[in-house]
């Protein structure tokens, strides 16, 4: 579904500036569909990069991009309203996503009048099913984005980009800003979605232990390179990267982290 061929980005200091920097180089990967995929890394390695390259928010200084067998950097592509509906990006903030002055309803409703032509009834049903999915209700239309906790902003998100009917869905560590038990939730929640909607999702963390749960690849990646590649499985529990092994020492697995949350708050 999507092919990622030897893709680079050098960012330019600034204008005046002579200075680069290599944020990814040289990276290859794809997805199959209905597949997850994650790119794990610490801050700084480039992972944003890759998922805004994919999304089209950002041009790659060279590399190849393939969606369904067509190449997404020839003849404008990724400028087209198809293209913007098709693939989705899920940033980690959920601040912004919605629009602070306009009700819910109408940031859920917009992207619809631009994509598809529905009237007034089919977007309603459309808008309340993919609310009801995420577990929100039609109420939360009414209400204005500061209004909303976190956790329902992200589930909005996710709402949205999921009634766009997209092919592929860029998380960027979507639940990082949230309490870890609402982060399992909404993990959960979205791999539920996944298996029901055969999503193809790039599932992009830097936590080892949220990519095994969620996906079924995953490359480690490490100042701008992949450094390991492979199942789930075999990267997490037969690392044969040092800079893997590290990774893996280094964090606190998930249900650990919940555990101790939801024990802080008895
Ligand atoms: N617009 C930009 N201009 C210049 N340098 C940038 C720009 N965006 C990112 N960088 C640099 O590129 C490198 C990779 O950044 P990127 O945001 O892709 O990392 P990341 O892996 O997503 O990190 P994090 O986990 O903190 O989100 C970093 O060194 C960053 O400082
Ligand atoms: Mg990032």
């Amino acid at each position: 579904m999507l092919q990622v061929n030897d893709l680079s980005k050098v960012y330019k200091g600034g204008v005046f500036s002579k200075t680069t920097l290599k944020a990814v180089e040289n990276t290859s990967f794809h997805i199959k569909k209905g597949d997850c995929f994650g790119i794990i890394g610490e801050s700084g390695s480039g992972k944003t990069t890759i998922g805004k390259i994919v999304a089209g928010l950002l041009k790659p200084t060279t590399g190849e991009l393939y969606i369904n067998g067509r190449n997404m950097l020839k003849n404008n592509e990724l400028k087209t309203s198809d293209f913007r509906r098709r693939v989705q990006m899920i940033f980690q903030e959920p601040d912004g996503v919605m629009d602070p002055r306009w009700k819910i309803e109408r940031s859920m409703m917009e992207p619809l009048d631009i994509h598809f032509s529905l009237n007034q009834k089919e977007k309603m049903r459309k808008v309340n099913y993919w609310l009801e999915t995420v577990g929100l209700s039609p109420e939360h239309l009414d209400r204005y984005p500061f209004e909303l906790s976190g956790g329902q902003l992200q589930r909005l998100a996710f709402a949205r980009a999921l009634s766009m009917e997209p092919d592929l869905i860029i998380a960027d560590e979507p639940t990082s800003s949230l309490d870890v038990s609402v982060q399992a939730q909404i993990l959960t929640l979205m791999k539920e979605i996944q298996k029901k909607c055969e999503l193809t999702i790039l599932f992009i963390t830097h936590d080892l232990y949220v990519a095994r749960q969620m996906c079924s690849e995953m490359a480690v990646m490490q100042n701008g390179r992949f450094v390991e590649t492979g199942s789930s499985e075999m990267v997490f529990d037969h690392p044969q990267e040092k800079y893997t092994k590290m990774l893996i020492d280094s964090q606190l697995p998930l249900d650990f982290s919940v555990r101790k949350k939801l024990k802080q708050g008895e």
